[in-house]
């Protein structure tokens, strides 16, 4: 079974998106799947479904009163698709217990299926990186934005911490090095991973074999969500490199989505995407995905070249720079057909327009406000 965790570390990047999409691709390509709703606590994958509220879900399974696990586990009316709900209306259940999740994750890897796609939480809690480490090859959702991209880096970098901390125990001098970091919370921010690896090297060898086999194995994968513009693609050269350089990470390029107004129309009519609009150009990029997943499935034992991982990065810009035109050759098709007139596309330049000229307003505003900031530090 490939497990295939999706997770951010900025919310609201379109993990849920993807992971419902993604999955009903998956399904229609004849792999029989099974999608969990691991965002515990704030479950929500359902209402993007169009699936009814449900009964039980994880919650009620965790809490003991649903019986086994598989009656947790709800048929769809989408092709080889079954569905595991979270709970949204269970407080607390965001931080469950280490025995909990020990549990939840064996349960989950004893699920029959060819996927296993986990739709998991914003963040780095500990649970979180638990549920994105089960696989080695996890996805990682960002936005173009600049807290995105960061936030996506945080996320890994707790990540390889955490894989750090499996790989050298409980009772190690590697562990206990670590420790020494993290108490001088400063010292840990600015520690990374090569330089840690070379003091672990000398202090504790056995522990140093174990952590860099594992990280060798440790290669995520990046998703970048609501582009604008092909010049978006470029964002993502940032998290590459210093995952790189800082992590000892190389990150492999799933590919790209553009922002779609149509997903907020798929959205408020609870379909999905995918099946509202499958020939939009989004849920098209995610067929492409979905296509790319397959046919990497063997990699797993197989790990890719560097002139591979290099190679999807530059098939993402491509990817990036083809979507757009198609994207604009959608909007003449528009206009040539008459479902679009030249009048609508006024409108919209136009309030695109207005946008900009209040972007820039509040732009010059800010620059005054911090110009007078600093004007009133010196004379301070
Ligand atoms: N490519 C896209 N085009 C247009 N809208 C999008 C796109 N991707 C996501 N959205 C919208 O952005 C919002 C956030 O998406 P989603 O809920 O999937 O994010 P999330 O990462 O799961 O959020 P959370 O961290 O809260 O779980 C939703 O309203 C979704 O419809
Ligand atoms: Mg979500």
């Amino acid at each position: 079974m490939r497990i295939v965790p999706i997770a951010s570390g900025k919310g609201g990047v379109g993990k849920s998106l993807v992971a419902a999409n993604l999955s009903i691709a998956l399904g229609q390509a004849g792999k029989r799947v099974v999608l969990a709703d691991l965002d515990l606590g704030a479950s929500n994958l359902h209402v993007i479904l169009g699936l009814p509220p449900p009964k039980t879900g994880i919650g009620t399974f965790l809490s003991g009163s649903s019986g086994p696990f598989d009656s947790v586990i709800v048929d769809t009316d989408y092709p080889n698709l079954r569905f595991v709900p979270g709970d949204a209306e269970l407080p607390g259940l965001a931080n469950i217990k280490p025995s909990q999740k020990n549990m939840l994750v064996k349960r989950l890897l004893s699920v029959d299926a060819d996927y296993l796609v986990l739709d998991l939480g914003a963040g780095t809690g500990s649970s979180i990186l638990d549920f994105f480490l089960m696989s080695s090859q996890g996805l990682v959702v960002t936005t173009p934005a600049l807290t995105a991209t960061l936030n996506a880096y945080l996320f890994l970098k707790n990540a390889v911490f955490r894989l750090l901390y499996g790989a050298f125990g409980t009772k190690s001098k590697a562990t206990d090095y670590l420790e020494s970091l993290r108490r001088d919370g400063a010292s840990l921010q600015k520690a990374y991973v090569p330089a840690i690896l070379e003091k672990v090297a000398v202090i504790d060898p056995e522990r140093h074999r174990v952590a860099v086999e594992r990280l060798a194995r440790f290669r995520p994968r990046l998703l970048l969500n609501m582009l604008e513009d092909p010049k978006d693609a470029e964002k993502a050269q940032k998290i590459r490199r210093s995952c790189q350089e800082y992590l000892t990470v190389r990150l492999e390029h799933l590919g790209i989505l553009y922002r779609d107004d149509m997903q907020n129309i798929a959205l408020s009519s609870r379909i999905p995407i995918i099946r509202y609009k499958p020939q939009s150009i989004l849920s098209q990029a995610i067929y492409r995905t979905a296509d790319k997943l397959v046919s990497t499935e063997d990699e797993v034992d197989a790990p890719l070249s560097l002139a591979e991982l290099e190679g999807s990065f530059q098939t993402a810009e491509l990817e990036a720079e083809s979507d757009f035109g198609a994207k604009l050759s959608y909007v003449e098709d528009l206009l040539n057909s008459g479902a679009l007139t030249t009048g609508d596309l006024v409108e919209t330049v136009k309030s695109q327009q207005f946008e900009v000229d209040k972007l820039r307003r509040e732009n010059q505003f800010l620059k005054f406000k911090l110009a007078r900031a600093i004007g009133q530090g010196f004379a301070g």
